[in-house]
């Protein structure tokens, strides 16, 4: 038996490391094997290319060249993590994953969606997540929780409107795709973990 690959998503402090201890827990309680991992990175490879994407660099990153490292993070990722995983029947709960290379290079740069789509289909052949969580909160709320936690990084110093792109990618995405994306507005973190809990037993994931 394949394990399930739950996703969350969300734009800069929107929950997702919060959120994704909360369906460890959940998970936990039912005896059911996971890892819990993020992109970019969760390899010593992986995270090596998620310094350089979120260092300050002192020339101007091309697109496609972020874009290229975001899916080389993520192939290494699949190759050594993800795959291995779900294959062993261990469920996989990832905070970020590809729905964040249509929302940050996609709308956030403005790169077509298409080529996104090409190197989706190079990487990951037809591996999807089960269940994708988009964690959603308006962009000012977002920037300042971000702004509290201290030093911006590279990405995280993008101004408004970047980020208002991102969103909108993010909110269309799951409209586009209603069978795998749920949306849960974090307004205070009950609230988040009563829809969590709610969706992951109307997806039967409490009797696997
Ligand atoms: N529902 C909520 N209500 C209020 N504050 C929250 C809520 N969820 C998370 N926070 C707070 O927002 C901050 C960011 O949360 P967290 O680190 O989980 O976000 P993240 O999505 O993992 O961020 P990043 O994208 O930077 O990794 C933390 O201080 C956290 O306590
Ligand atoms: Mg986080």
């Amino acid at each position: 038996m394949k394990g399930k690959f739950i996703t969350l998503e969300g734009g800069e402090a929107s929950g997702k490391s919060t959120n994704i201890q909360f369906i460890s827990k959940w998970l936990a309680a039912r005896q059911i094997p996971h890892v819990l991992t993020h992109e970019p990175g969760g390899t010593p490879f992986a995270e090596s290319i998620r310094q350089l994407l979120l260092m300050k660099q002192p020339e101007p990153i091309a697109s496609d060249a972020e874009l290229l490292l975001m899916f080389a993070s993520r192939a290494q990722h699949i190759a050594q993590v993800i795959k291995p995983a779900l294959d062993s029947g261990k469920w996989v709960i990832c905070s970020r994953f590809t729905d964040s290379s249509y929302a940050y290079q996609g709308g956030g740069r403005g790169l077509p969606m298409e080529k996104i789509a090409q190197l989706e289909h190079l990487v990951q052949g037809d591996l999807q997540p089960d269940l994708t969580i988009l964690l959603d909160l308006p962009v000012e709320i977002a920037l300042e929780r971000a702004r509290h936690r201290g030093e911006l990084d590279r990405i995280e110093a993008e101004d408004v409107a970047f980020f208002e792109r991102v969103r909108a990618v993010y909110l269309a995405r799951a409209k586009a795709f209603p069978e795998r994306f749920r949306v849960i507005e974090t307004t205070t973190f009950e609230h988040v973990q009563l829809h969590l809990d709610r969706i992951l037993r109307e997806k039967g994931f409490d009797r696997p």
